[in-house]
């Protein structure tokens, strides 16, 4: 038993310092609780205040795609690298190594495929998220869907609800329809909605034009998806101009796992990413890791 003689001496207790009230490194995030915040610090690094997660859902809606037949061998691999994970329940239980202690993006919302029409989804279980340890809840959201719209939204503000109770903050994906024009006007107004209502993170697309007032104009940060596979010099310029014009990092999929070379592809974007490289400094060490130089 500790005795209680000197509990309140006061000595080297640090009177005439005041306590420090730090703020959050995260904007739209100083005022959440000390749950999510932990959370959404596992997810983006409180140094670089960035994150590289490695998107690997792509399943859910298109089953098999190139690269991802046989995630034990293409995907596992990569993990380690990866500031965080983005998939479905499905996969993490059937695939990823409950060992490597990565913040998962949980795929939350589930629905049609590529071979109806997208985007009419559902939302999963809160406790199944919990049992899963999910560090965040990803839910599609497609702004200017006639057909969807309204019941994308339903399924964010259903998972802004109860992610809030759990503390498990909430990501949302922007769907962008083949019939719509990805430009800053049309993102920006996307990723407004969405953290108006209550994403904490968004999800959507760079463009060439203006990008810089999606992310002004966001009161959350944002990532980007990387979209179909491009030359690397060309997925690691638009990695590099996002950054610079306000993205907080990737969650890239394609780009990484269609690559020649994906563990190449994860250094070059973390080091552009996190270190603010240059984009022909990137590419070099992709090639060089390519070509077995590391
Ligand atoms: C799309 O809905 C999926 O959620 C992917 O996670 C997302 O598109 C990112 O992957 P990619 O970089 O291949 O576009």
């Amino acid at each position: 038993m500790p005795d209680g003689d000197n509990v309140q001496s006061g000595k080297g207790a640090g009177i005439g310092t005041p306590q420090k009230s730090d703020g959050y490194f995260l904007k739209g995030a100083s005022n959440l609780d000390w749950g999510m915040k932990d959370r959404l610090s596992r997810i983006f690094n409180p140094k670089s205040g960035r994150t590289v997660m490695l998107a690997f859902d792509h399943g859910y809606i298109m089953g098999p795609t190139t690269g991802l037949e046989r995630m034990d061998l293409s995907i596992v691999p990569l993990i380690e690298y990866a500031d965080c994970i983005m998939c479905t329940r499905g996969t993490l239980r059937q695939v990823v190594p409950p060992t490597f202690n990565k913040p998962v993006s949980l795929r939350f919302s589930a629905g049609t495929t590529i071979l109806t029409s997208l985007n009419d989804e559902c939302i999963m279980d809160i406790q199944e998220a919990s049992r899963l340890n999910a560090s965040m809840l990803a839910v599609m959201v497609a702004i200017g869907d006639a057909e969807h719209e309204a019941v994308t939204i339903r399924n964010l503000t259903k998972t802004v609800d109860i992610g809030t109770q759990y503390g498990i903050p909430t990501l949302g994906v922007n769907a962008v329809g083949k019939e719509l024009k990805r430009d800053a006007r049309y993102l920006a107004l996307a990723a407004r909605v969405v953290a108006e209502n209550g994403a904490n993170v968004v999800k959507t697309y760079y463009c060439d034009d203006d990008f810089e007032q999606v992310t002004n104009a966001c009161p959350v940060p944002i990532v980007i998806a990387g979209g179909k596979k491009l030359p690397e010099k060309e997925a690691l310029e638009m990695a590099y101009k996002a950054v610079s014009q306000g993205a907080r990092g990737v969650d890239m999929g394609r780009n990484i796992f269609q690559s020649d070379s994906p563990v190449g592809m994860m250094l070059a974007v973390k080091e552009i990413v996190h270190n603010n490289e240059k984009p022909d400094k990137a590419l070099q060490l992709y090639n060089d890791y390519k070509n077995g130089k590391h």
